[in-house]
């Protein structure tokens, strides 16, 4: 029997760079979750008879959302739900299962690197044909529709039981529980050399540590490393998906995963070690005593991507977000491809996919991914560094001292300023803003303003427009800071600067990042005035 629920609008549903994210207690509202989900299924795609997948990354008030899913859906025309077992998928599984399955559409319930917990946060995020986030037409058409809504329509029944494979009727829907990892791993055999990698793995020519965070990629690294690769056992930790992380982030970065940096800087370090996020689409990459920044390792995935079978033909293009840095242009240019600026957030490399311009994608904020789905794809990183490491036989170090000798380097570094005042936030980008004209030809130290401005950017696919990106502020030194507010933050607002400095083939290419960065960390100061606007003098977290 379908209900019909009446229900007023809340206000904020607005999805931001990836998707709708609140607090638990926000979501734990009467009819806050159920308005979001009754507002996608009120203006997506979905012709009759379609598919929706449902999975999520197994964080506190995972399971509640996903019954509540289950029965909106059925009252809403769906034919068939699939859910991963025990309402687990990790994103770029989500995505994959999409489009394998021919589903219109998923809901994937995470908040990525955010912690989990009843204090804690939690999100959904809505997916479409392609397995890639909803662009930003849906998104805003869905929030529209979350500012008039008045009822929600539901198919009374039982949950259905999460943890058991197999399919029940819920209403005239089918819901299927499937087997979360078996597709995306049986991808990832196809992507890459498993047999070379194998055979590292077996000789011990090649050893790993990947920690999993107590977040979704544990189930499927257990199963892709250990069990299809041959690493031993314990080369996966913390793999045991958690309602609450742990108590921790699972945020790989060098904060959040100074456990697994400190091992790779020790003398007990193996070859590669490597963490994944909450919904399993992040990858930090650290080398036996080197850490690998986001930016270099889309650069030098890409520059190798050739070893593994599935790029074996060559890239069509690169893709990176305007704040990542340009090492990665600088292949792109090597081989004689595009290089595309996008802005932040996945959503933005769709279009090119889809259209063939780019293979492979990356963001500064630790995601790498390919064509081979339309997310990010945490575990996809690490295979593809595992493969080209079983080719070469080198360390991950001497591969970065080719590489850099080969293209120069990016000094690279992210200062986020976090849950300052949204005011004060605002006013330091509207302050940053009325100075763009005036600062090209002006110095701060060494550094000279070449140009400055506004992220606006037009896709190049579908011609839709996006501004307001982010300030750029450019030196003719090739040297580069960016200026931007966060789109996934849940307390008050996140800043965030972005510094480059490129030092070519022939120049200081061995140095410490924070020396290197000193100029450009006092021109940030004194170009937006952060610490008169915010009270801060220092960054709270530095990727
Ligand atoms: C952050 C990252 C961005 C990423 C997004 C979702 O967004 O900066 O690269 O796509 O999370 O994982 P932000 O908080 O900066 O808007
Ligand atoms: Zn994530």
């Amino acid at each position: 029997m379908i209900s019909t629920v009446a229900t007023t609008p809340f206000e904020g549903q607005k999805p931001g760079t990836s998707g709708l994210r609140k607090k638990v207690r926000v979501f734990q509202q009467p009819n806050y979750a159920e308005n979001f989900i009754q507002s996608v299924f009120d203006v997506a795609e979905r012709p009759a008879g379609s598919t929706l997948v449902i999975g999520g990354d197994g964080r506190f008030h995972n399971r509640t959302v996903i019954q509540q899913a289950i029965r909106i859906a059925a009252a809403n025309g769906y034919a068939r739900v699939l859910v991963g077992k025990g309402g687990i998928l990790s994103t770029p599984a989500a995505s994959h299962v999409i489009r394998k399955y021919g589903a219109s559409g998923g809901l994937i319930l995470s908040a990525s690197h955010n912690p989990g917990g009843p204090e804690e946060d939690f999100g959904i995020k809505y997916n479409i044909a392609n397995g890639g986030p909803a662009p930003e037409a849906v998104t805003e058409a869905i929030y529209a529709r979350t500012q008039t809504i008045d009822r929600w329509l539901m198919v009374e029944g039982d949950d259905i039981d999460l943890d058991r494979i197999g399919s029940s009727q819920v209403g005239d829907m089918v819901a299927q529980v499937i087997d979360p990892v078996a597709d995306y791993a049986d991808l990832m055999e196809e992507l890459f050399d498993f047999p070379a990698i194998r055979a590292t793995a077996a000789n011990g020519a090649v050893t790993t540590a990947f920690d999993a965070m107590h977040a979704v990629t544990g189930p499927y690294a257990h199963e892709i490393l250990e069990r299809r690769l041959g690493f031993p056992a314990g080369t996966v930790r913390n793999g045991t998906p958690l309602e609450d992380f742990g108590g921790h982030h699972p945020d790989p970065n060098l904060v959040h995963a100074a456990e697994l940096y400190d091992l790779m800087m020790s003398s007990a370090a193996p070859t590669i070690g490597a963490a994944s996020d909450g919904d399993g689409d992040r990858n930090l990459i650290i080398g036996k005593s080197v850490f690998i920044t986001p930016s270099d390792s889309l650069a030098m995935l890409a520059a190798n991507a050739h070893l593994a079978p599935a790029y074996a033909g060559g890239l069509k293009g690169i893709a990176r977000s305007m704040p990542t840095s340009t090492a990665a242009d600088k292949v792109a240019e090597a081989l004689g491809i595009p290089a595309w600026e996008t802005p932040t957030g996945w959503k933005f490399f769709g279009t090119l996919l889809d259209a063939g311009k780019a293979t492979i994608c990356g963001e500064e904020s630790a995601g790498t991914g390919s064509d081979h789905v339309r997310e990010k794809d945490g575990l996809w990183a690490v295979l593809l560094w595992l493969n080209i490491l079983a080719v070469t036989g080198k360390p991950v170090a001497k591969l970065a001292q080719e590489h850099w000798a080969r293209f120069g380097r990016n000094y690279y570094a992210r200062h986020d300023y976090e849950a300052i005042e949204t005011a004060n936030a605002n006013a330091l980008m509207a302050a940053l803003e009325d100075a763009l004209a005036g600062l090209p030809g002006r110095s701060f130290g060494p550094l000279t303003v070449s140009a400055a401005d506004q992220f606006a950017y037009t896709d190049p696919v579908d011609g839709s427009e996006s501004r307001n990106q982010g300030v750029r502020v450019m030196f003719a030194c090739g040297s580069r800071i960016v200026f931007r507010l966060s789109g996934t933050g849940t307390e008050g607002a996140t800043l965030r600067v972005y510094l480059e400095r490129y030092e070519a083939p022939d120049g200081r290419l061995a140095e410490e990042t924070p020396a290197m960065l000193a100029d450009l960390i006092a021109a940030a100061e004194a170009i937006a005035g952060i610490a008169a606007h915010t009270g801060r003098t220092a960054p709270d977290v530095v990727t």
